[in-house]
């Protein structure tokens, strides 16, 4: 009988023990600064000339640690690896694969404030968010395998007098898993783990900003038991690396979670049938989003307010589920407004090792360039009403910035930011605000703050986004109880978190016997 499925708590920092147990945890990694992780192929570890330096967004001269970096000659080796191991890993139960990330959720949750710690430090994420992620992981972990477990006799079919027909899932062969920096453990985590347990070979290919936390919990899953080279772990640069596997005969699968302009190009090169391959690759993209948050009249302004700005600026900014649009109805405007601006103001933002801060840094100078431009651009097309200014003097800091009256086509209402920055944009009436909330190419998540209950059923309806919420800000899907993914241009539909999302790492068998 397998345990009931339960999200992670989050951990209540008011807590005087549970404050100083992170306390401890940040001295446990900043005496742990600087050190040297290799590549993980077949279980050998590998350390190569060319490293990865991963730094500390808060303190640019904080070096986290570096992190040996694969080439494509290592990349072969990995690919090969993966491609002899797949024929044994795919023959083990899936309670035994399951069993694995058990034991890995265990590690975790033991040492969750050391991992933690190290999402504040080499991720600039604040305690709180840093907290949940790690939750989050353990969560894909322990869902994933109870999923296995729960399909591991595949879907009954019927059978006619005399035969005996079944149906079910196999795996698929080598997956290679590209992952984001902004839940540089959860999705990490969960992409990898969800492709192992389905009984994959996988060749993991982390974040440049963020491969320190995912060496770490590439020793986890050692640990906990995983058979060498089922997971391969290759650091290394997209273009090169990337493409090179993406484009390589023996995949057999890609699960990307990052931008729609690398998972658009993804998409297309895995299109290709190269010379030696024998299938057609399935790719998993999981892309951006332009979220919204939609505030209808006669509503709590406090809350409206309060579910804006916590949607638009929690880890900066740098969730594809932000709240990067606020579509509020013109009797409630100026007061949300005005409340948003005070509220934004009251957040301070500093080193996120401060528990205190609520916002912490921006993870590198392309980010902060691209979101600094993006400021400048709401100069033209609205108006600042909060923040506007950034320091990247010590690390790379932005103010939570509000720009009001914007147009609903302007590029600050269209375009993904990915950092600390909210529009604002007035709507006429609710088939204005629906009209607006629909008028990107994304489709990943969005609110209705409500308290009409014929809008609230109409926007079930027409609201096109994977991830809908009433009443809450549109951030924070728990795995398990809001499967998470997006529409349009967000993505290929997958939800992570969600009862069918090992199936897209399965295909299906039909046998069938006379007797
Ligand atoms: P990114 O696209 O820059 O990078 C993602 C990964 O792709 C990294 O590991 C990167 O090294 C790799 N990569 C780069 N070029 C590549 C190539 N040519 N071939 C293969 N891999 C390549 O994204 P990011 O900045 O790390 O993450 C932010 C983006 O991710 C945002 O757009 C955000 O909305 C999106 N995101 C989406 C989801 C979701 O579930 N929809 C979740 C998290 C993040
Ligand atoms: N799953 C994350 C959220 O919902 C991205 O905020």
């Amino acid at each position: 009988m397998i345990r009931e499925y339960k999200h992670e708590p989050f951990t209540d920092f008011s807590v005087t023990e549970n404050k100083k147990a992170f306390e401890e945890a940040l001295d446990l990694v900043n005496s742990q600064l600087g050190k040297e992780y290799p590549l993980v192929i077949g279980g050998e570890k590998i350390i190569t000339d060319e490293k990865i330096v991963s730094i500390n967004p808060a303190n640019k001269e904080e070096i986290i640690g570096t992190v040996s970096k694969a080439n494509k000659d290592l990349a072969e080796k990995a690919m090969q690896v993966a491609v002899s191991t797949f024929e044994t890993w795919k023959k083990w139960a899936p309670e035994a694969r399951a069993s694995i990330l058990y034991r890995a959720s265990a590690i975790l949750r033991r040492r969750k404030h050391e991992f933690s710690a190290y999402l504040v430090k080499e991720a600039g994420k604040p305690w709180k968010e840093a907290d949940a992620d790690t939750a989050e992981a353990i969560d894909f972990l322990e869902f994933y395998a109870r999923q296995m477990e729960l399909m591991k006799n595949g879907v009954p079919v019927k059978s006619r007098e005399g035969e005996i027909n079944q149906f079910n899932y196999i795996p698929l062969g080598v997956g290679i898993v590209i992952a984001p920096f902004n839940f540089p453990l959860a999705i990490m985590a969960g992409t990898t783990v969800a492709a192992i347990v389905s009984g994959n070979t996988v060749l993991l290919k982390p974040a440049n900003n963020t491969p320190v936390v995912a060496a770490k919990f590439a020793e986890v899953m050692e640990q906990a038991g995983l058979p060498a080279g089922v997971l391969n772990f290759i650091p290394g640069s997209g273009a090169e690396v990337g493409d090179y596997l993406v484009d390589h005969p023996k995949t057999r699968f890609v699960s990307f979670t990052g931008s729609r302009e690398v998972g658009c190009r993804i998409y297309e090169r895995a299109a290709k049938v190269n010379p030696g391959q024998i299938w057609l690759k399935r790719v998993i993209a999981e892309m951006g989003g332009k979220d919204t948050m939609v505030i209808d009249n006669n509503v709590d302004t406090d809350m409206a307010a309060a579910a804006i700005v916590y949607s638009a600026f929690g880890f900066s900014g740098q969730k594809c589920s932000a709240g990067s649009r606020a579509v509020v109805h013109q009797d409630v405007y100026d007061e949300v407004l005005e409340k948003a601006v005070e509220l934004t103001k009251s957040l301070r933002v500093g080193n996120p090792e401060d528990l205190g801060n609520y916002m912490g840094p921006v993870i590198d100078q392309a980010a902060y360039n691209k979101i600094m431009s993006y400021i400048e651009v709401g100069r033209t097309e609205g108006k600042i009403v909060a923040g506007g200014e950034g320091d990247d003097s010590k690390g790379f800091f932005i103010q939570p910035t509000i720009v009001a009256d914007v147009q609903e086509k302007a590029r600050l209402m269209q375009e993904e930011i990915f950092g600390p920055v909210v529009a604002f944009s007035k709507a006429r009436d609710f088939d204005h605000m629906m009209e607006i909330a629909n008028n990107t190419e994304y489709g990943l998540t969005g609110a209705l703050i409500s308290n009409n209950r014929e809008h609230i059923e109409r926007a079930k309806e027409e609201f096109h986004v994977g991830n809908l919420y009433f009443n809450r800000g549109c951030t924070g899907a728990i795995v398990g109880y809001q499967p998470f993914g997006g529409f349009n241009m967000s993505g290929t539909d997958s939800k992570a978190g969600g009862p069918d999302y090992l199936l897209l790492h399965m295909q299906a068998k039909t046998t069938s016997e006379l007797l």
